[in-house]
């Protein structure tokens, strides 16, 4: 944003925290994102860089409108929100999938009656049937969405699996697989022009370490 420093949008949780080992392992001293506090926006002492803690989909908010320049987020809510930046580096952690998952037992392509389907993340499952031509029912859900079939909400849920425990420990099978997803680093347009020589120090730094853990 400013001409001297990088500001870069962090996602809170469980990104954060693979992020400061990424930083730390390119050289940046992470240790303000490590013990942040209360506060929400950290200068690396080391290198030109801010970083701005946020939620997820509010990284793609704040980077879309160049207030930062640059964001660490989930792919899965990139393939939520749509996207007009660059993805400029799949950064490799955080690795999970989307998943269509069921109850144990059910039948999903059983029936020609139109499923319902649960989901925090309404455009991806949306998109994920209109490839098949199917025409199904989207709800939307804010968290904890496999309690959208157990109480016989929904047919069905397209979300997020990490180790699978969550739809284990309460009945509910992954059928299919929806997409693959980890965290990206995302670039807005205008600052890879206007700050094209810090941006790309950024990048190949990120690379290099990427490079190492291959
Ligand atoms: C995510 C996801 C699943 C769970 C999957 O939820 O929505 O519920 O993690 O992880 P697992 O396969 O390792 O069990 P999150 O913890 O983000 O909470 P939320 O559903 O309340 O948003």
């Amino acid at each position: 944003m400013n001409t001297n420093r990088l500001r870069l949008a962090l996602t809170k949780g469980r990104l954060q925290d693979k992020s400061v080992e990424l930083f730390e392992a390119m050289g940046l001293d992470g240790s303000p994102i490590r013990n942040p506090g209360r506060r929400l926006i950290h200068s690396i002492p080391n290198y030109p860089l801010d970083a701005v803690l946020a939620k997820a989909p509010d990284v793609i908010t704040y980077v879309e409108h160049g207030v930062c320049d640059l964001g660490i987020v989930g792919k899965d809510t990139i393939l939520e929100q749509g996207k007009s930046f660059y993805e400029v580096l799949d950064l490799g952690f955080g690795r999970c999938r989307f998943a269509l998952a069921v109850k144990e037992g059910s039948d999903f392509y059983g029936t020609y009656k139109t499923r319902r389907i649960a989901s925090k993340y309404p455009n991806v499952a949306r998109a994920f049937f209109e490839k098949k031509g199917m025409d199904v029912d989207i709800i939307k859900i804010e968290g904890s969405v496999e309690l959208a079939p157990i109480l016989d909400l929904a047919d069905a849920i397209v979300d997020i699996v990490e180790t699978g425990a969550t739809l284990r420990e309460n009945g509910l099978t992954p059928i299919e697989d929806v997409a693959q997803v980890s965290a990206r680093l995302i670039v807005n347009t205008a600052s890879m022009k206007l700050y094209q020589t810090e941006i790309e120090d950024f990048i190949a730094r990120c690379e290099a370490e990427l490079e190492k853990r291959k």
